[in-house]
């Protein structure tokens, strides 16, 4: 069994959504969508030169803002490579730019100590022994220049096949491999999946696969199942959504998951979309996942140039000043297994610790269930280390004998705001192990 605990660990990634779809800066899906001619696409192809693509500065970002892992896009559904394959033309380096992207990438991260990802695309637009006609996704879908006879779709299998061995030999450890995606008909055996998971287990024994090689953003696959296949992978991911409770198989087994999520709308970039999130938004989908038992994977879309857009920059550089303070509730945190609660909270849990997330201002003193003030062997602010008062007496803890009260404010009736309006985090250092209460 593969171990997940630097994973379950890390809790907060970087995803990078970078590849030709960045000149036509209308989203990775343009192709598809714009049913987009391939004499089109040569133009992209022919003139891609990112000269601001530094991901010595992407890794910069990623640390300040408490990433623990990224995973870039080595190649998307597009087909074209970032990283210099002996299988294709269709690679970074021969463009402009010239340059082996992956190896940059892999090189930079690795340096500031973050773990790097490679996500693969199972399908592919460019490549001709991918069937094109009645696919509901391919570019050229129900055009003549579809169907031409010489496809063959066992030849493209030997060609994503070995472009993974690739992936997984010349760029030394690679910690994680995020394949998309599966649909109907393509899916499992249809990419001889279980062959590729284990030639991908044996060339990198730790590494951890998504669970795409049999499932898509809608649907989660069979880790979900008490009988997960051979290539179920080894977590599940949920896509622009966060589940709404932990993720369990029928007989109540965690399974690992991590949600993606865009910035603003887009995962590639997209030059007319400013609907971003801000970074309240994100720290508070970061806590929600944590408290789920479940990973934060949030992306960028560098432009054209490689350029980080500014407005998922900053947000990346405020969650990161959050996370500063309040990393210790979310790294190593699991879901607490408790029930405790309180009106717009979270909770996090580890050892003889509960972090409570507070993402809503209380009035007066804040109410707690599912937890005894005797539990409790002191509270305190986790970005300031003041202590805040676990009632015990007094008119609030007494006429309300079932909850548990803290206080903010010096005087337990006042209302004090809350120091962070994103999350305001209370360390419950408990008595015994949190999992025992
Ligand atoms: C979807 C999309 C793809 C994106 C991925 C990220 O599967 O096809 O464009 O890269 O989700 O989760």
């Amino acid at each position: 069994m593969t171990d997940k605990k630097w994973f379950s660990d890390a809790r907060f990634g970087m995803f990078i959504h970078f590849g030709l779809y960045s000149v036509a800066a209308r989203g990775e899906w343009y192709a598809s969508i714009g049913q987009v001619p391939p004499e089109k696409y040569r133009e992209y192809f022919e003139t891609f030169n990112p000269v601001h693509y530094d991901p010595a500065y992407y890794a910069h970002i990623a640390k300040q803002a408490g990433m623990k892992y990224a995973v870039l896009t080595a190649k998307h559904h597009e087909g074209f490579c970032l990283f210099d394959s002996a299988y294709t033309d269709y690679k970074s380096v021969n463009t402009p730019i010239g340059r082996d992207l992956v190896r940059e990438f892999t090189d930079a991260f690795r340096a500031e100590g973050i773990r790097v990802g490679l996500y693969y695309s199972l399908v592919d637009w460019h490549h001709p022994d991918y069937p094109a006609f009645k696919d509901p996704f391919h570019p050229l879908r129900g055009t003549s220049a579809a169907l031409h006879e010489s496809c063959d779709f066992d030849r493209y299998l030997d060609y994503m096949h070995a472009q993974v061995r690739e992936l997984c030999t010349n760029y030394g450890k690679i910690d994680l491999l995020w394949f998309d995606f599966s649909y109907e008909g393509h899916s499992g055996p249809d990419w001889r999946a279980q062959e590729l998971t284990e030639m991908v287990k044996s060339l990198q024994p730790d590494i951890l696969i998504n669970s795409r090689l049999e499932a898509s953003g809608g649907c989660l696959g069979s880790l979900l199942t008490d009988a997960p296949s051979p290539w179920a992978g080894d977590f599940a991911v949920p896509e622009q959504i966060i589940p709404p409770a932990p993720l369990k198989t029928p007989s109540d087994s965690p399974v690992c998951w991590e949600a993606c999520q865009t910035l603003n709308n887009s995962f590639g970039y997209t030059a007319d979309d400013h609907v971003y999130k801000d970074s309240r938004i994100c720290i508070q989908q970061l806590v929600n996942c944590v408290s789920k038992g479940g990973n934060y994977l949030l992306n960028i879309g560098p432009d054209a140039n490689g350029s980080i857009p500014l407005q998922s920059e900053n947000i990346l550089r405020e969650m990161g000043q959050w996370m500063k303070y309040n990393g210790e509730s979310i790294y190593e945190c699991r879901e607490s297994t408790l029930p405790v609660s309180a009106f717009g909270c979270r909770v996090t849990a580890r050892d003889h610790i509960l972090y409570l997330h507070i993402m809503q201002q209380p009035v007066g003193p804040l109410p707690l269930s599912g937890i005894r003030p005797k539990d409790i062997r002191y509270a305190r602010i986790l970005s300031t280390g003041a202590e805040v008062e676990v009632l015990t007496k007094g008119w609030a803890a007494e006429n309300y004998p079932d909850y548990t009260f803290i206080s903010l404010a010096s005087q337990a009736n006042e209302t004090q705001l809350l120091p962070d309006s994103a999350d305001t985090v209370i360390k419950l250092v408990l008595h015994r192990p949190a999992s025992s209460l």
